[in-house]
Formats: C-alpha cells, structure tokens, sequence
C-alpha cells in the first residue's frame, strides 16, 4: 500500500427531515447566502423546508446556477455576497449548485486580480468562505469533497480546482428529496459514481485489499440499487443506498494508498466543455474505450473487476476482459445511457479540437502510470467514435 494522509471533515447528517438540523449548523448571527440552481428546489419543498430552518436568520438568495455552472453566473454572485456581507454560504441542489458554491467562497476570499487564475492557472486558495450544502441529487459526491468543476461559457473551458478550504462545513443528505429527479439525471448519478469508482480502483495493484473490496461493495451496490432506483425513483431505501454509494464514491476514501486514474474524467471534461453533454454521458463514452485502450497496463485489475463484479471466471485473459468491458457497457446502456461518440452525433472533428487544446495546454502524462499521452487520447476518442 502506498503511503497517504487523509483528512476529510465533512459533517454529514443523512435521512429524512434532517434539512431542519441546519439552524443549529450555521452560525445564530451569520448572514447567509441561498445558492439554487434553475427552480427545482421551489418545485419539490426543498426550499421551503430550508427557509422553515433559516427563519431567524438573515438570508439572501442567489438563483439560476446553471448546470456544469458558469464562471460568468457565479462572479455575480460573488458581486452579491460582497455587497451583502455574507459570511456563510449554503448551496441547495446537485453538483453544479455544490461546486459552483465552492468557487463562489474561494472568489470572495480571492486576493488577486481573477478568480478565473484559481482554475486557469491553478493558483491555491487559500481562505475561503464557510459553507454548507443540501445535496438533492446523489452524482458527484461534491457534497463531501473539496473538488470543483467550473465551466467558462465565452470560450468553452471546464477546469477542476479543489482546496483543504473548500470542504463544506456538513452537508444534509435527505433521500426524499430525491423524489423529484427525472430518470435521466438518476442515470446520470448511478454512471457518475460507478465511473468514480472504477477511475480509483481499475489501476494497477498494491496490495490493498481493504480498499479494493471497500469499492467492489460501492459497484455491486449501484449494481443492485442503481436499476431499482430507476424503476422505483420514490423508495425511500433504494433512494437512501444510492445516495450514499454516490458519496462514498467520491469522498476519498477508498482512495488512499491506491493509484488513481481519472483521464476519463479529464478528457470527458472536453466533451462537456465542447458539446454540453451531460457529465455522466461523457465518461460512458470515454471510459470503455481507455480500458480496451490500456488493458495490457490494466489487466490484473480489470480481470479481478470482472470476476469479482460480474462474476467472469472462465475464458482466456483476453475474452475475460472483454466480457468484463461488455458488460460494464450493458450496464450503462440499460441505464438508458449512450456509450458512442456518433449517438451524441459527435464526430473526427472534435477528437481533432479536443487534441489541439490538449497540444496548447500541454497536456501529458494523464492515468495511473502517467502514460497516456496526447497521441494516445487521440486514439482513446477514435475507439469511441
Ligand atoms: O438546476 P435545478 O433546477 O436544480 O435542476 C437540476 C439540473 O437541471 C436537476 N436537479 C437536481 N436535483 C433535482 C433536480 N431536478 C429535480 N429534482 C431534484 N431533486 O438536475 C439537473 C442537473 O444538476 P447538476 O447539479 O448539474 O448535476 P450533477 O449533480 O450531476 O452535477 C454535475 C456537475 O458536477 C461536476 C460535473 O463536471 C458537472 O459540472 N462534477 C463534480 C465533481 C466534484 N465536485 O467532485 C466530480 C464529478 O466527477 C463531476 O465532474
Ligand atoms: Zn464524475
């Protein structure tokens, strides 16, 4: 196992009716900033509830976080928090609210000229705004890590940043408010987090089988979970375990002591930036493509993956990894997700953009071995195509 810190202090307070547990979490004398995304909090009695819990407190709110949120959106909002004096900030919604709110209350604290440095140039933050979150769509585990995805809309650039600042102080993890998601944002989850899943795990080994058994229980759970989730979108306990196999996907720690991926994420970032498809649909595409691409360097994972997820045991190595790849298709396909590049009617010409921004960025060494090169993500797209 390879040497590792973890540190993660994320509170969270999971179940239902625990949105009224935040008037104890912020500060009597705060004032707060509300972020939303486009309305679906106003529609479900999310937002209700969470003004049921703010009452006496002095509350501002900032609508209309778009999602795969815009730099452009979020500086006014980062306008209004100053104007305010905001000194607490609580983001209700999915990943984008969650993440958006993170730039928000590290560009509050910004000392330099722009904010947009902290993704462009990966300046570090270095202070930040306490906030808190009220997840209501179970995807990205951004509820209880420090990461963040940040479109820029005027020349379609999505960059990650992640600081120890921003970690929410708790986040509320409420099943119920989950009723209201259509299917398509639920598939979305269920491939997220399997996809987070697979980016720490399908590695290469160091003999740490606490953390590979801690992920295969996170896969065969969406496994069980993630079509039930489809068929019955208001069961309490289908709702409740997906919501936690989503942040436990993400939360680090079935990461420590392993290597760790994430290209797929990386390049799927382009076909966001480029073409606005949803997350999700962007690693479905992306991912069983990396592993055809790299199985020599991935083989003992990816046989181990298939036996211990779907149950391939027989065949040689080669018609094992296959049917491994195969099937985590077939998974994603019967979640109503598309795997190809031409069912996004995507085609050569952005494999070729998406290489002539990784040639201007200089982008090298992405995966586990810091192998994969420009070149090679060329190919990786094509085997999408
Ligand atoms: O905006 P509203 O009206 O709230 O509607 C949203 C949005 O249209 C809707 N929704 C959310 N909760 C709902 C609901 N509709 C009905 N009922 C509810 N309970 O769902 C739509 C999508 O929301 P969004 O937040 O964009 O989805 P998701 O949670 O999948 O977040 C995606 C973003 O997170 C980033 C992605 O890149 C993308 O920008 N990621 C963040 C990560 C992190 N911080 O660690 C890791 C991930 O890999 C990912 O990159
Ligand atoms: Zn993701």
């Amino acid at each position: 196992m390879n040497n590792f810190t973890f540190y993660n202090p994320v509170k969270i307070i999971f179940g239902k009716g625990q949105i009224e547990a935040i008037t104890k979490e912020i500060p009597a004398d705060a004032r707060v900033l509300i972020t939303y995304g486009g309305g679906s909090i106003k529609q479900n009695g999310v937002y209700d509830q969470v003004m049921q819990a703010l009452k006496d407190h002095a509350v501002v709110e900032f609508g209309g976080i778009e999602p795969n949120p815009h730099y452009e959106t979020l500086m006014k909002a980062v306008s209004m928090a100053k104007q305010e004096s905001i000194d607490f900030v609580l983001a209700v919604g999915g990943g984008s609210v969650i993440d958006g709110t993170k730039f928000i209350v590290a560009a509050m604290e910004y000392e330099g000229n722009d904010p947009w440095d902290i993704l462009a140039k990966k300046i570090p933050v270095t202070k930040a705004v306490p906030f808190g979150t009220v997840l209501t769509l179970p995807a990205t585990g951004s509820e209880m890590n420090s990461g963040s995805v940040i479109t820029r809309a005027d020349t379609k650039e999505k960059f990650a940043f992640g600081s120890p600042f921003t970690f929410p102080k708790f986040s509320v993890l409420d099943p119920e408010t989950t009723y209201t998601l259509p299917l398509r944002q639920i598939s979305n989850g269920i491939v997220d987090a399997f996809t987070h899943v697979l980016e720490q795990y399908l590695t290469y080994p160091v003999n740490a089988p606490l953390q590979d058994r801690m992920a295969e229980a996170i896969l065969l759970t969406l496994k069980e979970e993630g079509p039930k989730a489809i068929q019955n979108p208001k069961d309490y306990d289908t709702m409740a375990n997906f919501m936690w196999c989503a942040t436990m996907a993400l939360n680090g720690v079935i990461r420590v002591g392993v290597p760790t991926d994430w290209a797929t994420h990386y390049i799927g970032h382009e076909l966001t930036a480029l073409h606005g498809i949803d997350h999700a649909r962007t690693l479905a595409i992306v991912l069983p493509s990396l592993l055809r691409y790299k199985q020599e360097s991935k083989k003992e994972k990816l046989l181990q993956y298939g036996a211990r997820v779907w149950d391939i045991n027989s065949g040689t190595d080669d018609e094992r990894i296959e049917a491994t790849i195969q099937a985590t298709i077939a998974f994603f396909e019967s979640l109503d997700i598309k795997t190809r590049l031409k069912d996004y009617e995507v085609g050569q010409e952005t494999i070729q953009e998406i290489v002539k921004r990784f040639k201007a960025r200089d982008v090298k060494d992405l995966g586990e071995r810091a192998d994969i090169q420009i070149r090679d993500v060329e190919e990786i797209l094509k085997l999408s195509l």
